[in-house]
């Protein structure tokens, strides 16, 4: 894969299939929404990071598609599905959700992120953004990111960074990981995180839908 520069990456085209999004969330997610009452731990809270992208042109939840390119992705694709919901467990809708990522070689599309040796995808969407509907549940789908250095004696385990925004609710600003990943009980973000804390950031991805796809629940509890 060759390394590409933002001014050699193709033009993207606006894509359609964003008109889909949050309208095909797992029933399961919606019924624990409608019958829970009880408090729901908060999720714990992230630094934003410096790679919240400065161009955002497709920004549907499938980010394992880039318009007018025919190629996929690299990396294991995964299905990231979740509900937005309070204290009490009440959904919340009208949530706008946004992720953002590195790509499988653990690049982020980014001015700030210098290459050495990590290409980019040019298949690879890298940002995606939902609204919730009345049940508060979101999907995207995406690969699972790289590993990157962020200094020299600090690699980063392979996480998604998470924005959720709602106008009845404070803004939750944090990063989801992979449970059991061996640089999670290393890193200098999520280590030193009470258990509590690091359980509602840590995601099992262990069960996989017909397709072989593995799918994860990363539930967003906001203050
Ligand atoms: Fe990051």
């Amino acid at each position: 894969m060759p390394i590409l520069d933002r001014q050699r990456r193709p033009v993207r085209c606006l894509s359609r299939r964003g008109l889909l999004a949050g309208l095909t969330a797992g029933t399961a997610v919606l019924a624990a929404g409608r019958t829970a009452r009880a408090a729901c731990a908060l999720t714990a809270r992230q630094i934003e990071g410096p790679f919240f992208p400065t161009v955002i042109e497709d920004h549907d939840w499938d980010l394992t598609y880039v318009s007018c390119s025919a190629g996929r992705a690299e990396g294991e694709v995964i299905e990231v599905t979740g509900q937005v919901r309070d204290a009490r467990c009440r959904p919340v809708s009208g949530c706008v959700v946004e992720v953002w990522q590195a790509n499988v070689h653990g690049r982020y599309d980014h001015p700030r992120d210098e290459p050495r040796g990590r290409p980019l995808d040019p298949n690879f969407q890298g940002y995606g953004r939902v609204t919730t509907g009345d049940d508060g549940a979101y999907r995207f789908v995406t690969i699972i990111p790289g590993s990157y250095p962020a200094m020299d004696d600090w690699i980063r385990p392979p996480h998604i960074h998470f924005k959720a925004r709602a106008a009845s609710h404070p803004a939750l600003t944090t990063q989801m990981y992979f449970a059991g990943h061996r640089l999670n009980g290393k890193d200098l973000l999520l280590a030193p995180l009470s258990a509590e804390h690091r359980a509602s950031l840590e995601v099992a991805f262990d069960t996989a839908r017909t397709d072989g796809v593995r799918t994860g629940t990363f539930n967003l509890t906001l203050r």
